[in-house]
């Protein structure tokens, strides 16, 4: 069956939002405007799986939401909005942890990193994120889902979700004329030179708002010092830059400012290569620093700006949230009768 073609991805608003988290998701989203319907969802739910203070959510909600639009989405023509506005998420959610199986979640890599050695003591919450992110998906219905390499298993996990269900429900689905299937697996959009951003401190680490260094990302509100700052601090190695690809091999540092410098500049690394083979690091940096700050300091600033209007912002939320919750309430409309249940 074909399904309308819907893009939907998520961020959680858990603060530092940084250069892996634009160049991995926010940069691809606004490409994808000009193409797609899309929704882009603030993730508080998701947050909640590991404590939050109050008064930091509520500001991280609305720092994230103001990077969306600064970073150039129209929350007119798609929509931005915070999934707990939208209860049909939760509510897909607790179905989809009754379809999927235990032996699924134990094989998710990031609740095993996330909940550390101390297992028994992550919320049952972390356990069941992946199916709460299914039903983000799912619940509009979404085929396409924008997002950063270290997203690509708990994609896996909502393909297999969707496909249980339309398998467990095949007759109840197809008897009330829904076709096939009613879910569609969704796609995921894992592309360009920067899916997976690394530390500037350790190119074994991914870069991460949790990081207790700084030093290791460059944040979305960082000035132009800071960010100047940061990349010349970023380690390299002693050799200078090759020309061809195959010389990143190995060089993990330098794989990954040459895949920061092709995404922000929107080439390939092969291009960057073709530029800067033989060159010093010193002289790469420069220009890092040039286009960086170029690229990154205007997003900043208008963030910064607009994080001082929040009845602007919480009035896009709100806008947002109700034209979502219009497309989620017909899907747990249909949803419920697929299942059997008895509804008003
Ligand atoms: P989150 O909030 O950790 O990250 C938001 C997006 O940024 C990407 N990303 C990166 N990309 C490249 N390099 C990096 N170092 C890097 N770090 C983060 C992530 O892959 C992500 O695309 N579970 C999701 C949020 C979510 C979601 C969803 C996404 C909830 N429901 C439904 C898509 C669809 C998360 O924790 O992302």
């Amino acid at each position: 069956m074909a399904f309308k073609p819907l893009v939907f991805s998520g961020v959680q608003p858990t603060g530092n939002l940084h250069l892996g988290n634009y160049l991995g998701a926010i940069k691809k989203f606004v490409e994808l405007q000009n193409s797609h319907d899309c929704i882009y969802c603030v993730v508080d739910l998701h947050a909640i799986t590991v404590w939050q203070d109050p008064a930091e959510l509520t500001r991280n909600i609305r720092e994230v939401t103001a990077a969306f639009l600064a970073c150039g989405i129209d929350p007119k023509k798609h929509i931005i909005f915070n999934q707990s506005q939208v209860a049909e998420h939760a509510e897909l959610a607790w179905i989809f942890n009754c379809v999927a199986r235990l032996g699924w979640l134990n094989r998710m890599t990031q609740f095993k990193e996330k909940a550390g050695k101390d297992r028994e003591n992550a919320s049952v919450g972390l356990y069941a994120y992946p199916n709460l992110m299914a039903a983000d998906i799912l619940v509009y219905r979404a085929t396409h889902v924008p997002v950063g390499e270290d997203q690509k298993q708990h994609l896996e996990l909502s393909r297999d979700i969707a496909q249980k269900f339309n398998s467990d429900f095949k007759e109840s689905i197809e008897s009330r004329g829904f076709g096939e299937a009613f879910f569609p697996l969704p796609e995921p959009l894992i592309q360009g030179p920067a899916t997976r951003v690394m530390s500037l401190r350790d190119g074994s680490k991914k870069m991460s708002k949790s990081d207790a260094s700084d030093y290791s990302r460059i944040n979305l509100t960082d000035d132009s010092d800071t960010i100047a700052q940061k990349v010349r601090k970023a380690k390299t190695d002693a050799e200078p830059l090759p020309s061809e690809q195959k010389g990143l091999e190995a060089r993990p540092e330098a794989d990954n400012l040459i895949g920061i410098y092709a995404a922000l500049n929107d080439v390939n690394k092969a291009d960057v290569l073709k530029e800067f083979g033989g060159a010093q690091f010193s002289a790469f940096k420069g220009s890092l620093v040039d286009l960086a700050v170029a690229k990154l300091g205007p997003i900043g600033a208008e963030m910064k700006r607009m994080v001082g209007d929040a009845a602007y912002i919480d009035g896009v939320l709100a806008d947002g949230s109700s034209r979502a919750q219009i497309i989620a309430a017909e899907t747990m409309k249909a949803v419920k009768d697929i299942v059997g249940f008895v509804r008003r």
